[in-house]
């Protein structure tokens, strides 16, 4: 199935999906500096990010998971010039390839990159920082519950949360998979159900070039 479901992307791809030399080059320069591209969102992702902030107009927009910043590119593209993302990165080297790719691409928007564990870098914002409209997850999948508790904290009523990688090849109902990642999900997924402090919610499957995944997207009350 792989196969087809990768076609099918470049097909949905050529049709839909703006040729443009600003991702292009990110993701040539990924590749050339030896970073596969599965981490990276998919083309056609990429565009459902920039439609769900194009569509609440945000202005202001937190990513916790930089890799190499194409994701970055896609949010950054749907704001305004005066548009604000902080974006975080655990991995060094991954912060290092994301800024080289943040400064080549010379977006008016402003991308402030911090490298360090998600959760350490959102507790040490001061008091005043003010909420982001849209806040993508994609850091490290143990840390889901986490992040999203922190992402509430940070948001205000209408701010959208989307949750990246949330099916893992179907991985998450498998009950003999124990990793933590997979376990980070699953409490993701309790900690979405009833939650007081989300007005809907819901998770998507997906399939395509970056194989069987999903992710899952809230709205904050
Ligand atoms: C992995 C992480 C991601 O965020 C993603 O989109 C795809 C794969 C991973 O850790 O393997
Ligand atoms: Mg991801």
């Amino acid at each position: 199935m792989q196969q087809m479901w990768t076609e099918i992307d470049a097909y949905i791809d050529s049709h839909l999906i703006p040729e443009d030399p600003i991702l292009i080059q990110t993701l040539k320069h990924t590749e050339e500096r030896g970073y596969p591209d599965h981490l990276a969102v998919a083309p056609n992702q990429g565009m459902l990010l920039q439609m769900l902030i194009q569509m609440n107009s945000c202005k202001r927009v937190l990513e916790l998971g930089t890799f190499a910043a194409y994701s970055t590119m896609w949010l950054a593209r749907a704001l305004p010039e005066d548009g604000y993302i902080l974006t975080i990165e655990g991995r060094d080297v991954h912060a290092a390839l994301a800024q080289e790719n943040i400064d080549n691409a010379k977006l008016p928007q402003t991308i402030d990159l911090k490298c360090g564990r998600a959760a350490d870098v959102l507790r040490a914002l001061p008091d005043d920082t003010e909420a982001f409209d849209f806040i993508f997850i994609d850091a490290d999948k143990q840390s889901y519950p986490e992040y999203l508790e922190l992402s509430l904290n940070l948001s205000h009523s209408g701010s959208i949360i989307v949750l990246d990688n949330v099916v893992r090849a179907g991985d998450i109902i498998k009950a003999e998979n124990h990793k933590p990642s997979i376990e980070g999900i699953r409490d993701m997924f309790k900690a979405m159900q009833n939650h007081p402090r989300i007005l809907s919610c819901t998770a998507l499957q997906t399939v395509g070039s970056k194989g069987h995944d999903g992710f899952a997207i809230a709205i904050v009350k």
